[in-house]
């Protein structure tokens, strides 16, 4: 309509003006599959679309108790933890954006927001304040404890249904990265002695005096 075309935003003397505050209906609704010529059935790319956002929204948990932990540690190991937590962050940060390209490439809609996530993540919520390093690690190990094994389970489906990528990306960079942290992390909580060997450095001292 003519109208439309003279209002003063969208005059001649006046196209150069960004068009701000627009809203507008969803193109696509969270949880529906749109067609994608990948040579999948729709029912296969939504089953498995659903898992990915299962475990993006646990991924996405997982990569921001990372940094909660990488700003909040405290002790002895403070600085070889808050580098290696911040490390685990990137690598996070990483699967995070390959598996919610990859719920886009089949069709999906991806997780994104806080709230979303925390409405759909498996991991339980820790407080806001500060914790000690053994149970900021134990947070950290039992998060990784659910990404694998819902992961695996998540492959197995992705291979029986034909779903080669999905089962590649779970497998060679979920699983993998994941099992990595955790003997990264969990090497932090065996009970070595800091100073005084159990048992043998002592005799040594007591032959030299
Ligand atoms: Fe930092």
């Amino acid at each position: 309509m003519s109208k439309t075309r003279t209002s003063p935003t969208t005059s001649a003397g006046n196209r150069a003006a960004p068009l701000t505050r627009q809203r507008a209906h969803e193109i696509q609704a969270y949880g529906h599959v749109v067609s994608m010529p990948i040579a999948l059935a729709e029912n296969v790319r939504r089953e498995n679309a659903d898992n990915l956002n299962q475990l993006l929204a646990d991924t996405i948990t997982l990569r921001d108790l990372y940094k909660k932990h990488h700003w909040q540690v405290s002790g002895p190991t403070f600085y070889q933890l808050h580098l290696l937590f911040d490390k685990h962050f990137a690598e996070q940060t990483a699967l995070v954006d390959e598996i919610a390209e990859r719920i886009m490439m089949l069709g999906g809609v991806s997780v994104a927001m806080a709230p979303d996530v925390a409405e759909l993540t498996l991991i339980p919520r820790p407080p806001k304040g500060r914790e000690e390093v053994p149970v900021q690690i134990s947070r950290l190990l039992h998060a990784h404890e659910i990404v694998i094994e819902e992961a695996r389970a998540m492959a197995r489906t992705a291979a029986k249904t034909g779903d080669d990528g999905t089962n590649d990306l779970l497998v060679s960079s979920v699983i993998r990265t994941n099992e990595m942290q955790v003997w990264f992390v969990a090497e932090h909580v065996v009970d070595m002695p800091l100073v005084h060997a159990n048992g043998a450095g002592h005799h040594e001292q007591e032959e030299d005096e």
